[in-house]
């Protein structure tokens, strides 16, 4: 086919929270007619920290469920597990043989996780993370990554790998050897969303809300209920300035929780810079939290129904059953 191809993914660690959501899924969704698109979820990459073997099958199977709830369509997109398919990791195998260990080392996100560990300590995987990204990307010659701002610089690294290795074994000089010549693997390009990139954390305007920061209050999880969803942003952190704003560089907890609203609600930023400009924290938040849950609610409707449907669902996820009889 014609179609370009999009390829994407996420961990199956904890739960999936807003950030997946209006940086990725979300996206994904819009993407499903006009390309090509494979959904992975990327169990390899989710044990690159420590992590509960018991947990990862559960998560894995919760994940793709999540994709489907969130409207990716099985008859449009490929959705499937990346440890279901070995070539990942044997690209990912050819492709850090080519990697110079110092373009790793300058991956911030490498830098952030094994902060608390130490790089001494941190593991071999979390440092080679991007290779089997890499991989993920170029094992399906993709066009477009659509990925939230946080992963901006693996792609670039995804672009530099292609590159070299175009260079260190495609062209001329291989054809004339019997090799494929030309380009091996085309060059991908991000596609990140103009809103909703980067959501911050509730607790802090400063951090990117994450799975793996350690306090729950911090984020929304696609599946917190109605109560706990009022609850986080309740308390979720503010400001004393009179008025609502966006772009206020001394208030990024302002513009996080403007662009969240400004995106469930499906407004124009135009029209919820005039409707809140005059509020104040106590009458946003209950609004905030509102259109949450009338956007959330049909999605966390479908997912259980996704999951009560299928009960052959997607049940095998060798990685986590190979490590479980481990521990037996
Ligand atoms: P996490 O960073 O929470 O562990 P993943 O690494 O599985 O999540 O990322 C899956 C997708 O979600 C990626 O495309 C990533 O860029 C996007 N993403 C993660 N956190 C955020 C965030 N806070 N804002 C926007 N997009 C995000
Ligand atoms: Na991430």
């Amino acid at each position: 086919s014609v179609k370009k191809r999009v390829v994407s993914g996420v961990q199956p660690t904890g739960s999936v929270h807003l950030g997946n959501y209006l940086g990725a899924i979300k996206n994904w969704v819009a993407l499903q007619d006009t390309y090509e698109t494979l959904f992975i979820i990327v169990d390899h990459h989710a044990i690159t920290l420590p992590y509960d073997t018991r947990q990862l099958g559960k998560a894995t199977t919760d994940t793709a469920a999540l994709y489907l709830a969130c409207g990716i369509d099985v008859s449009k997109a490929s959705v499937f597990v990346q440890s279901h398919v070995p070539a990942h990791v044997e690209l990912m195998w050819l492709l850090c043989s080519s990697t110079p260990i110092g373009w790793l080392q300058k991956m911030i996100q490498f830098k952030e996780k094994s902060r608390k560990e130490g790089v001494e300590n941190a593991s071999v995987g979390l440092f080679t993370y991007p290779d089997l990204m890499t991989a993920d990307i170029l094992l399906y010659q993709s066009d477009f990554v659509p990925v939230g701002e946080d992963q901006k610089q693996h792609i670039e690294l995804a672009r530099e790998i292609a590159q070299r290795v175009n260079h260190l074994y495609g062209g001329k000089k291989w054809k004339k050897l019997g090799g494929r010549g030309g380009s091996l693997f085309k060059i991908p390009e991000p596609l990140i969303p103009q809103a909703g990139a980067r959501v911050m954390s509730l607790t802090d305007g400063l951090s990117k809300m994450s799975k793996s920061a350690p306090s729950d209050q911090s984020r929304i999880n696609l599946l917190d209920s109605k109560d706990l969803i009022v609850d986080k942003i309740k308390r979720c952190k503010t400001d004393s300035f009179a008025g609502l704003e966006f772009d206020n560089a001394e208030r990024p907890e302002c513009n996080n929780l403007l662009s969240i609203y400004q995106i469930v609600s499906g407004k124009k930023k135009e029209e919820v810079m005039e409707e809140c400009k005059d509020m104040s924290w106590g009458t946003f938040k209950p609004l905030l939290a509102d259109a949450l849950i009338e956007h959330l609610s049909p999605i966390q409707v479908r997912e259980v129904k996704i999951l009560n449907q299928s009960n052959t669902f997607l049940r095998v996820c060798p990685i986590s059953s190979m490590f479980c009889s481990f521990h037996k």
